[in-house]
């Protein structure tokens, strides 16, 4: 499968291209507004892979549904009108979208969605992300998901009861509140923790990449995975089949 990677000058774009032959892909475009980088795709790509900057999604995106052809998204931090661009191209194409492409990130999801449901109000929900100096999103696409799938466990709305940090004179926490914690600092690849603390005892679920390989190899078997399903957005757990 010929595909084109956005984003290719960055962490995660370096990543890409390296581990993608050994899975039997061919990068044919190498894009990024870096010197000595494609800045587009040729017409014989067979699929996109996107770790760029949020800004560009829209038009790449657009792109990939007028050729047809699928899109696998790991850029994080999009406006919710750049969100309704990437909804709108998959009507048209096979659209895989998650925060996290790694294995253990996904099955944190369901442990921390279920943790949630069993534990029930008792327990206060606050969910902490380190990542390195260069991130510029927060808090983290990651951090995102595990505190809708705690508000998703716990029954209640996300929006309505997400927050994130506190300063100044917040007053007590309420029950249903979700916090969640951005620390930014050094090489910190991705370390995510969701804490239930109840009276009586804390439990913390914590996931800590160990390299951007995770992500990698997940996203590039996302977009094999895409190459022959219908149009509509999938997420990571529809990849890995949980
Ligand atoms: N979903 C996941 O599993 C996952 C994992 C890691 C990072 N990310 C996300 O992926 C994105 C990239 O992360 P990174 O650490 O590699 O960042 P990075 O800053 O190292 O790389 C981003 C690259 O995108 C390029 N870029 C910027 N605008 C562009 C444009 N208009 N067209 C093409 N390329 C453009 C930049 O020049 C840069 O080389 C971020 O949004 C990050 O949050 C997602």
């Amino acid at each position: 499968m010929k595909i084109a990677v956005l984003g290719a000058a960055g962490r995660m774009g370096k990543m890409l291209t390296s581990l993608a032959p050994s899975l039997g892909l061919e990068v044919v475009a190498r894009v990024d507004i870096a010197d000595g980088f494609d800045r587009e795709w040729p017409a014989e790509t067979e699929g996109v892979v996107d770790f760029s900057f949020h800004a560009a999604v829209p038009a790449s995106i657009a792109r990939a549904a007028i050729m047809g052809i699928p899109y696998v998204l790991g850029t994080t931090g999009l406006t919710p009108e750049e969100q309704e661009a990437v909804d709108e191209a998959a009507s048209k194409i096979p659209v895989v979208q998650s925060g996290n492409y790694s294995l253990g990130v996904n099955l944190l999801l369901e442990l921390v969605k279920r943790s949630a449901a069993a534990l029930g109000a008792g327990y206060d929900i606050e969910v902490v992300e380190m990542h390195h100096r260069h991130k510029k999103d927060a808090p983290s696409g990651t951090a995102l998901m595990l505190a809708k799938s705690a508000a998703e466990g716990r029954g209640i709305d996300f929006d309505a009861n997400a927050i994130y940090g506190r300063h100044g004179e917040p007053g007590e926490r309420s029950s249903d509140e979700i916090a969640i914690h951005a620390l930014r600092g050094g090489s910190v690849i991705g370390d995510h923790t969701v804490v239930f603390a109840g009276d009586l005892e804390r439990i913390e679920l914590c996931h800590k990449a160990q390299s951007r390989e995770a992500f990698a190899a997940g996203a590039l078997a996302a977009i094999k995975w895409a190459a022959d399903k219908p149009p509509r957005k999938y997420t990571m757990r529809d990849v890995l089949g949980f």
